[in-house]
């Protein structure tokens, strides 16, 4: 196969920042995908539908001119947050779902949720009104292994919160162990999980053997490769509740590249680019379609999109670094690797 047509796809979990940036990074998801969910760890964070509206309208103002692209926004979750606003949130057709960031377990969480107990009302809202919770899946603490943050946070609070909530539907965000993707393969129909580039080509050694590479640092971190291996099976696997969440990411080269190097890997400007290689190296392209473009709609009850993607078999080079504004340049996922798969341009 050398030419690979799909419905075009969505991205449904991406970091946009704002203002300069946001000018940088938008053209390149526009181009690949007609919609996205919008994560709302700005500072201060998106909690109000207000926010979210507003927000809404700088994205729309820095997309080139001409382009078709649809933000589907998303609420912070705070331990103050009322169900009057989740009514109000849910009430408004441009917002799709809340987002449970733990406080402190990454980028811009410290206004998150200390306790999920706190939230208990504004659940039963989203349960009762039917939108979706998103969640950043782990738990956090001096007592907390960073690489059993996930498999805590199921045991620990994902189960507990579905026992309280048997009606609330949950996507699990960038999943990056076995143990996960068995938990959502295994899990009921209101059950579902994003799975990132980063997590389907790279395991921990790729970011800690040999030097410490800064460009393959996010949240959750990188874990073992049969770790790997079993979120490559489950994204292959035509399973309809796993589907496409970058986790595109941007923090400049000079945050990146520093002693308390943030979290996020950039991956928006080759993103269905890098995923299609994973599935072509997987003998599995022909699934790439649902992953991409089938599974989300569905889970979030939207329509397919009704236009397409060609990708091309041909090589080209992930460049070192971008442009991010104000002087400020930016790495991507895989910079100077070599891609197979290239986006057809009309
Ligand atoms: C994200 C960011 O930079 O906003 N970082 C990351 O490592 N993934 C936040 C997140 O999704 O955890
Ligand atoms: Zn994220």
């Amino acid at each position: 196969m050398d030419q690979i047509t799909i419905r075009r796809p969505d991205d449904w979990h991406l970091h946009l920042r704002d203002g300069d940036v946001l000018r940088h990074v938008l053209p390149f998801t526009a181009r690949r995908f007609a919609r996205a969910i919008v994560m709302p760890n700005l500072v201060p964070p998106v909690t109000t539908v207000d926010q979210a509206l507003a927000y809404r309208r700088r994205i729309l103002e820095a997309l080139p001119p001409g382009t078709a692209f649809e933000p589907l926004m998303t609420l912070y979750l705070t331990d103050r947050t009322t169900a009057e606003t989740i009514a109000a949130a849910a009430a408004e057709e441009s917002v799709h779902a809340v987002k449970l960031y733990p406080a402190g377990a990454t980028t811009n969480s410290d206004a998150g949720v200390t306790d999920i107990a706190h939230c208990d009302q504004a659940l039963a809202a989203m349960e009762e009104l039917d939108l979706p919770l998103l969640v950043h899946g782990e738990t956090v603490g001096d007592d907390v292994d960073m690489f059993d943050r996930e498999h805590r946070f199921i045991d620990e609070r994902l189960l507990p919160l579905m026992d309280r909530h048997p009606g609330l539907r949950i996507v699990f965000e960038h999943i990056t162990t076995a143990r996960a993707a068995e938990f959502i393969a295994s899990g009921p129909q209101r059950l579902a999980a994003t799975i990132t580039p980063q997590h389907l080509l790279f395991n921990r050694n790729h970011m800690l053997a040999g030097g410490i590479r800064p460009h393959y640092y996010c949240l959750p971190i990188l874990k073992r490769e049969r770790d790997r291996e079993a979120l490559l099976e489950a994204a292959t696997s035509g399973h309809p509740r796993f589907f496409l969440g970058t986790d595109s990411a941007p923090h400049s080269r000079a945050d990146k590249e520093n002693a308390c190097g943030c979290a996020g890997c950039f991956s928006a400007c080759a993103a269905i680019e890098l995923y299609a290689e994973v599935f072509a190296a997987a003998g599995r392209l022909d699934r790439l379609e649902g992953f991409a473009s089938l599974h989300g709609p569905a889970f979030y009850h939207l329509p397919v999109n009704q236009d397409s993607i060609t990708l091309t078999r041909s090589g080209w080079c992930l460049p070192d670094a971008l442009p991010l504004g104000d002087g400020q340049s930016i790495v991507p996922l895989g910079a100077g690797r070599t891609l197979h798969w290239q986006l057809h341009t009309h």
